[in-house]
């Protein structure tokens, strides 16, 4: 029997949560809707086993998440070292480099991960690519909003393919992210062969772009939710 794909996210997170959590560590929360689960799960170990655990968020969602679920909210000024950091992606490659901000939140995801000693991705097994946009068509780029045309029109001429505006969902105008800022998705034509990583550094410099959904040589392993109800990972 074929599992649905809600179904693989909630086993990939909870492989997740029971591979990583241990007593007395510091937990980054993802954002998304398959790190719902894995919160789920761990909002039950930490009652069972009674485990301290302080929990970092990398969105608004997360940190609601983490309060609904009645676990310790941290925060990156008293709690700069995390032990791991748990979050989703919108695609992983085969060396898990992933795009991610499909939900809007990368900028914090992006700041919690690279203070995590190591980023643990879970996702369903649509997730799980090649190479990065063979899936997921689109790069999430966040953006100072007084620099979105300057920048759309910059990157386009530099490497083609064509940036919009996020709009808002229920909302007349933009998507404004957790940090305030605009956010341009990058449909672009990629191959096997792109560099990414070049290409993150080079988007990286222009003035006004606040982070990319390009999140390269950061995971140190991922658990896939498989369509047999099995879960890969990964590393
Ligand atoms: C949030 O902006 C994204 O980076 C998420 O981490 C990503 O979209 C994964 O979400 P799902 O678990 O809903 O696929």
């Amino acid at each position: 029997p074929k599992m649905s794909l809600e179904s693989a996210k909630r086993i990939a997170a909870e492989r997740a949560i029971d591979n990583h959590v241990k007593d007395n560590i510091v937990l980054g929360i993802g954002s998304g809707s398959t790190i719902v689960y894995g919160v789920q799960r761990l909002a039950e170990r930490v009652r069972n086993e009674n485990l301290n655990i302080i929990c970092i968020p990398t969105s608004f969602q997360a940190k609601h998440l983490i309060l609904d679920n009645g676990l310790t909210l941290g925060e990156l000024d008293k709690n700069p070292v995390l032990d791991v950091a748990i979050d989703g992606a919108d695609e992983c490659d085969i060396e898990l480099n992933c795009i991610k901000g499909g939900g809007g939140c990368l900028l914090q995801e992006k700041i919690v991960a690279s203070c995590a000693k190591n980023l643990i991705i879970v996702a369903d097994h649509t997730k799980n690519s090649q190479y990065l946009t063979e899936r997921y068509k689109k790069i999430p780029i966040e953006v100072s909003p007084i620099a979105y045309v300057p920048i759309k029109t910059r990157i386009e001429s530099l490497f083609g393919g064509d940036l919009k505006l996020r709009m808002g969902v229920a909302k007349a105008g933009p998507c404004v992210t957790d940090n305030g800022n605009f956010i341009l998705d990058w449909f672009f034509e990629g191959s096997p062969t792109t560099d990414f990583d070049g290409i993150n550094r080079e988007i990286m410099m222009i003035p006004g772009v606040v982070d990319t959904g390009l999140f390269i040589g950061m995971a140190r392993k991922a658990y896939y939710g498989m369509a047999d109800g099995s879960v890969l990972e990964k590393e």
